[in-house]
């Protein structure tokens, strides 16, 4: 019986003394037909056994795809034969298919520009956070009720190693940044979170957040009432927009605010969580808060795109159905 070494052996061997398209043609045909010596060891592996199988077939699709391109490449040197080309060069081409963005990326760029022209920062930080980013250092210890608002992913420690979850919000970042930088600054850190929590129209397990952190010397929520109408008009092309604030409580700000926006006429829309940085996450960043003040805000990106491009149901962000993708 013919082995596959032996096929191997002889087909290079062939190849190489092959001298125009009919001999090599009738070569293909030899090893690569239908009939040829390489299907008939392709069909005689079913009576081997499981393990004998895989490695037999997996070297013979190798030999039959290197066999192959060694052949078509002695077809492309040997030119066309006989003068005539058989190309239809009438035949319309193939439509190259272009890759582009994600709404949820496309819609994060179009965020950090407007910020960037603002003189803020783009900064990231990890998906992969520690307890003590995530809420220690956010003035919000093991005991405190309201880290239930950001139940999430909790990881399995490493043997006496520390705690780790998916972040659930991007708030961990303001501490990451502070530790290694002076005010004053001005930051935003877009990135990906996670919760623990039902999935429905606007909420799913695994969302896009942009923080914003702005501290200095006099730093104050009339700052960042500006910043944030400044940047809805510019993310909204321009419509004039207004915000409000409603009091509200994060424990990593003081006083705490719930910031709502509105078109001309429209009605209230609430769009994200803000205050003033609490004294306590200043500590936590190493910094005398009676040196420093400064805001901080973080934002849903697909509350934004929802709304700027009328999206009914966040879970379409992930769904991969191109219909939708395939629409921005
Ligand atoms: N981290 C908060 C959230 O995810 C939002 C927030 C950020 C609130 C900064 C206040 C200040 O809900």
């Amino acid at each position: 019986m013919l082995t596959i070494e032996g096929i191997e052996k002889s087909a290079y061997k062939e190849l190489e003394t092959v001298k125009d398209r009919d001999g090599l043609e009738a070569l293909r045909v030899k090893y690569l037909g239908r009939k040829g010596d390489l299907t008939g060891v392709l069909r005689s592996l079913k009576d081997l056994s499981e393990k004998e199988r895989k490695t037999l077939g997996s070297r013979a699709n190798k030999f039959k795809d290197k066999l192959q391109e060694k052949i078509d490449a002695k077809f492309l040197e040997f030119g066309e034969g006989d003068g005539v080309s058989n190309i239809d060069i009438t035949r319309p081409g193939h439509k190259p298919s272009r890759g582009y963005l994600h709404l949820l990326s496309k819609t994060e760029q179009e965020i950090r520009k407007i910020f960037l022209s603002m003189n803020f920062s783009v900064v990231e930080g990890p998906e992969l956070e520690t307890e003590f980013y995530a809420f220690n250092a956010l003035n919000l210890p093991e005991w405190h009720p309201a880290r239930e608002a950001w139940d999430t992913f909790w990881i399995k420690p490493k043997k006496g190693g520390e705690r780790m979850l998916l972040r659930p919000h991007t708030s961990p970042v303001q501490i990451r940044y502070m530790e290694e930088h002076q005010p004053p600054f001005q930051i935003i850190v877009p990135g990906r979170c996670f919760r623990y929590e039902a999935t429905d129209a606007t909420h799913d397990t695994n969302f896009y957040q942009f923080e914003g952190l702005m501290v200095g010397r006099d730093v104050n929520l009339a700052n960042f009432k500006y910043i944030v109408e400044k940047f809805f008009e510019e993310f909204f092309k321009g419509q004039k927009v207004e915000a409000r604030f409603r009091p509200s409580h994060f424990p990593f700000v003081e006083p705490g605010v719930e910031v709502d926006m509105r078109f001309k006429g429209g009605d209230w829309l609430e769009m994200m969580g803000a205050g003033m940085v609490h004294p306590k996450v200043f500590e936590a960043a190493h910094y005398d808060p009676r040196d420093f003040q400064g805001f901080a805000f973080g934002m849903g990106i697909e509350r934004l795109a929802m709304i700027k491009y009328k999206i009914p149901d966040i879970r379409m962000f992930y769904s991969g159905d191109l219909r939708f993708i395939k629409q921005f």
